[in-house]
């Protein structure tokens, strides 16, 4: 008899996903004889105990879809709005597993359900976890499903957006997400040859910035592309922050309270930061300035081939994993390979942009200028 799966998407949905619950359906059930079925809407689903039975007729033609057949939501196990109140749904959950005696639990999902997948394992539940996020920000894996597709999108926009650009003489600041990290921008700006990337892990200073284009101008390029990520700050910014993140890890009790209540309204309050940012440069260089935000577009659509292949190999190391009865692990991609790490090395962990990256030295090199 094979082993009962139940598997789950997590935190914000991206390309890849379809792929790779196909992988881990297909693969688990015609070679290794598992019976998979989906839980609908994240850990909601688990306490809610809404499932669908994976079969043929479900998995088949999803490969190329976006979004995730199961539904997603940002729920988590032990904090989870139920009417007007935050519960514990921990025990809930275990129970529904229990009930579809399964013998693992798959999440796909990004770093928020690294964290609850490690509380399930606590609780007693087998976990094993594929790593997916547009940001490319889940510690140990190179790579994470939906990254490929969200550069390649917000890429074809900065492409678009040269042409009028040019045709206008304009500085057009193109904001791609990425939370606080600036994987995203790093490579779309790179491979849609940025004139400035700012991101992040490298606060930069605006006055700087106007100087750089205003010497492009000088030089006769009388047009200017700026990609920003969502998470991109000025030096003030970033020290401010770096001041209350120290207060909130080291500080008394209430010094830690007050911290993060100030964390929290900054990042609040840094949510379209690039409308303010476009007019600064406006200012700056006298030239007429353009704002996109490409926002949940990059989430959007068909999943790139390269998406649709690391889905695969993720899904299908998946069903290995779990017939050897490893669990409690993320499979990462390092290098050439898929590791199982376990999930206390990668829950509650970030990787950033480090700010002497290949990428950042390779772009810096052909002129693209990094506000610092
Ligand atoms: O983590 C993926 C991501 O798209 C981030 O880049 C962005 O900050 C966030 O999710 C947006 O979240 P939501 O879809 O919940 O608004």
């Amino acid at each position: 008899m094979g082993q009962h799966i139940g598997i789950l998407t997590s935190g914000g949905d991206c390309p890849g996903l379809n792929a790779a619950i196909r992988a881990v359906g297909k693969g688990g059930r015609d070679s290794y004889g598992m019976e998979v079925i989906g839980f609908l809407n994240g850990f909601r689903g688990l306490v809610q105990d809404r499932t669908v039975e994976l079969n043929d007729e479900m998995l088949s033609g999803i490969l190329t879809y976006g979004g995730t057949i199961l539904g997603t939501s940002r729920d988590k196990p032990n904090r989870m709005p139920i009417g007007n109140k935050m519960r514990d749904m921990t025990d809930v959950i275990v129970d529904t597993y229990h009930r579809h005696h399964l013998d693992a639990l798959v999440c796909v999902g990004g770093g928020g359900t690294q964290k609850n997948a490690l509380l399930l394992k606590n609780a007693g539940l087998n976990v094993v976890t594929l790593p997916k996020t547009i940001d490319n920000d889940i510690a140990m894996t190179d790579i994470s499903c939906g990254f490929d597709t969200a550069v390649s999108i917000a890429v074809e926009a900065i492409d678009r957006l040269h042409s009028t650009a040019t045709s206008h003489n304009r500085i057009i600041v193109v904001e791609v997400m990425g939370h606080r990290a600036g994987w995203l921008a790093l490579g779309a700006g790179t491979a849609g040859g940025a004139d400035v990337i700012l991101i992040p892990e490298i606060p930069y200073r605006i006055e700087r910035v106007g100087q750089a284009i205003r010497d492009r101008t000088r030089k006769g390029k009388r047009f200017s592309i700026v990609v920003v990520a969502e998470g991109a700050m000025s030096r003030r910014d970033a020290k401010t922050i770096e001041k209350l993140a120290m207060q909130k890890h080291n500080g008394s009790k209430r010094e830690r309270e007050k911290a993060s209540g100030r964390l929290r309204k900054f990042h609040e309050a840094h949510v379209g930061h690039t409308i303010q940012l476009t007019k600064q440069l406006e200012a700056l260089t006298g030239q007429e300035s353009r704002l996109t935000i490409l926002g949940h577009l990059q989430r959007g659509g068909t999943p790139s081939a390269a998406d649709r292949a690391l889905a695969t190999w993720l899904g299908t190391t998946c069903v290995r994993i779990l017939a050897e009865e490893q669990y409690g692990v993320m499979l990462a991609v390092q290098g050439q390979q898929i590791k199982p790490i376990p999930l206390e090395e990668v829950a509650g962990k970030k990787k950033y942009v480090p700010p002497n990256h290949p990428l950042v030295e390779s772009a810096r090199l052909v002129g693209t200028y990094f506000g610092d």
